[in-house]
C-alpha cells in the first residue's frame, strides 16, 4: 500500500505533465462571424466565438500549453513559437521525433518582420508569392533569426519555415493571443492529418485541453512548402500542397516575367535530388512515415504501366488476391475512387467481399479530391475496413500533392487494366 502511493506519488507530477488533466473542450467557432481590418485585427459579430478565442488565447499565454485551431488546410496543434518550453510541449503531444523541424503562422506582415532577422530583405520572388498567396496555404523558408527562434522550432536548422494561414479563425487567434504559433497538423505523429474538430478528437482528445471546431478545412492537405533562398534564385517545392505547382508558375510568370527574372519552379523529385537533404528530416515527410491509417493501403494504378518487376493485373485478379488474405471470413474492402470511375464499377461483385465505398469527388475536380482524401482514410480507418483501395490520379494541379500523400500512406502498389 506503502510502496503503490509512493510510487502514485512519484509518478503523478511526470504524467500530468504529459496527459492533459483537463477534459478537452470542443468550442465552436463561426468563421463567417470574423472579419479583418487592414492592419490584420479581427472584429467578431459572435460572442461565442470571440469568448472561445479568448480562453484559447489564454492558455496559449498564460498557461503556456498547446491549443487545437482550424486552418485552411488541416486542423493544427498550435503553441508559442517564441517559448521553446511552450513549443516541446506539441512533440510529447504529437509523439512527434525533435529532428523535424515546425511552421510557425503569423497573423500579419508585422509579425513576419518581427521574427526575421532586421537585415533581411524580401526577394522580389518572395514579394510576388506574398502578394498572391498570404494569407493562405504557402509555407516559405526564410533565415532564421538565431536570437528569437528556439532551436526546438527548426530543428537546428539555420531556416524557418512561416506561413500566414486564411482560416479566419487560425488567423484570429495568432492575432487575439498577439503572438506567432508554430504548429504541426494535430494528429499523433505518421497519421493522416485531421479536417474535421472529430477527427482529432478521436485521435488527441485525451491529450490536449482546447478544440476550437471551425467546421471541415476547405483545402484538405497541407501548405505547399517552398524554398526560394537559394543562390541561384529558383524556387523549390520541397513539399507539394494547397497551392499547386502550376498556381506558383502562373503567378511568378505574371509578377517576373517582364523584369527578365523569372525563376524556375523545380519539384524535389520530379525536377531535382538532393540525396544529402533526403536523408534529412527537413525535407517534409521523407523521413518519417506518414498519413497512414492503421490498416493497409494499396494504390491502385490505371494511368501509368507496371515498373520493372510489377505485373498489370485485372480487377478480377486484385480482388481475388485481397480475399485470400482472409480466408476464413468476407472482406471489408474500403474503396476511395473519383466519383466517375470506371474500376469502381470493374471491382464491383465479386463473393466474399463487402464493399465500402467512399467516393472522392470527380476526376475533373482534383481540387474536392484533395479535401476528401485525408477524411477518406480516417473515416474507412474508424469503420474497420480489413485495406483500403485508393485509385491514383493524374499529377497534375492539385493531383502532385493528392499523389504525394497517398503514395506515402500506401504501402504496397498495384497496376490495373481497365
Ligand atoms: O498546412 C500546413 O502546413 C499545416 C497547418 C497546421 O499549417 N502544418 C503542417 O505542419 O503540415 P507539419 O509539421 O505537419 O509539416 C511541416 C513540414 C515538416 O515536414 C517539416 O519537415 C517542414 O515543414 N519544415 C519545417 N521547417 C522547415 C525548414 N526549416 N526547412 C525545411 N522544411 C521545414
Ligand atoms: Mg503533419
Amino acid at each position: 500500500m506503502a510502496a503503490g502511493w509512493y510510487a502514485t506519488a512519484l509518478l503523478l507530477p511526470r504524467l500530468r505533465r504529459c496527459v492533459s488533466t483537463m477534459p478537452c473542450q470542443l468550442l465552436r467557432c463561426d468563421p463567417a462571424s470574423i472579419t479583418f481590418n487592414a492592419s490584420g485585427e479581427p472584429n467578431f459579430t459572435a460572442d461565442a466565438t470571440r469568448d472561445a478565442l479568448s480562453i484559447a488565447s489564454h492558455h496559449l499565454v498564460a498557461l503556456k500549453r498547446p491549443v487545437v485551431f482550424p486552418t485552411e488546410t488541416v486542423y493544427g496543434l498550435g503553441a508559442l513559437a517564441l517559448d521553446g518550453t511552450a513549443a516541446s510541449l506539441i512533440f510529447s503531444t504529437k509523439g512527434r521525433p525533435a529532428d523535424n523541424p515546425l511552421i510557425v503562422h503569423v497573423s500579419s506582415m508585422s509579425m513576419l518582420r518581427s521574427i526575421l532577422p532586421p537585415d533581411y530583405t524580401l526577394s522580389k520572388t518572395y514579394e510576388a508569392l506574398i502578394k498572391h498567396f498570404w494569407p493562405g496555404p504557402l509555407t516559405m523558408l526564410f533565415p532564421r533569426h538565431a536570437d528569437i527562434i528556439p532551436n526546438i522550432i527548426t530543428a537546428g536548422q539555420s531556416t524557418i519555415a512561416v506561413r500566414m494561414p486564411s482560416h479566419p479563425v487560425a488567423r484570429a487567434l495568432i492575432a487575439v493571443a498577439n503572438a506567432p504559433l508554430a504548429a504541426p497538423s494535430a494528429n499523433s505523429s505518421g497519421k493522416p492529418s485531421p479536417t474535421r474538430a472529430e477527427h482529432v478528437h478521436r485521435d488527441l482528445g485525451d491529450k490536449v485541453d482546447i478544440i476550437l471546431d471551425g467546421g471541415p478545412c476547405g483545402v484538405g492537405l497541407e501548405s505547399t512548402v517552398v524554398d526560394g533562398l537559394g543562390a541561384d534564385g529558383h524556387l523549390r517545392v520541397l513539399r507539394p500542397g494547397g497551392v499547386t505547382v502550376e498556381d506558383l508558375q502562373r503567378t511568378l510568370h505574371q509578377e517576373l516575367h517582364a523584369s527578365g527574372d523569372m525563376p524556375r519552379v523545380l519539384v524535389h523529385r520530379r525536377d531535382y535530388r538532393d540525396d544529402a537533404m533526403e536523408l534529412a528530416p527537413t525535407t517534409p515527410g521523407m523521413k518519417y512515415k506518414h498519413y497512414s491509417p492503421s490498416v493497409p493501403v494499396v494504390l491502385v494504378h490505371t494511368l501509368t504501366s507496371p515498373p520493372e518487376g510489377m505485373q498489370l493485373q485485372t480487377a478480377a485478379s486484385l480482388v481475388s488476391s485481397l480475399r485470400d488474405r482472409f480466408p476464413d471470413r468476407p472482406v471489408h474492402i474500403g474503396l476511395m475512387t473519383p466519383d466517375d470511375s470506371r474500376l469502381a464499377q470493374l471491382l464491383h461483385g465479386h463473393e466474399g467481399v463487402s464493399w465500402r465505398l467512399f467516393p472522392l469527388g470527380k476526376v475533373t475536380q482534383p481540387a474536392v479530391i484533395a479535401q476528401r482524401l485525408f477524411d477518406g482514410f480516417l473515416t474507412l480507418d474508424r469503420e474497420g475496413v480489413d485495406v483500403i483501395l485508393i485509385e491514383g490520379v493524374a499529377e497534375v494541379d492539385e493531383g502532385l500533392a493528392i499523389m504525394n500523400r497517398v503514395r506515402k500512406a500506401a504501402g504496397e502498389a498495384a497496376w490495373v487494366s481497365l
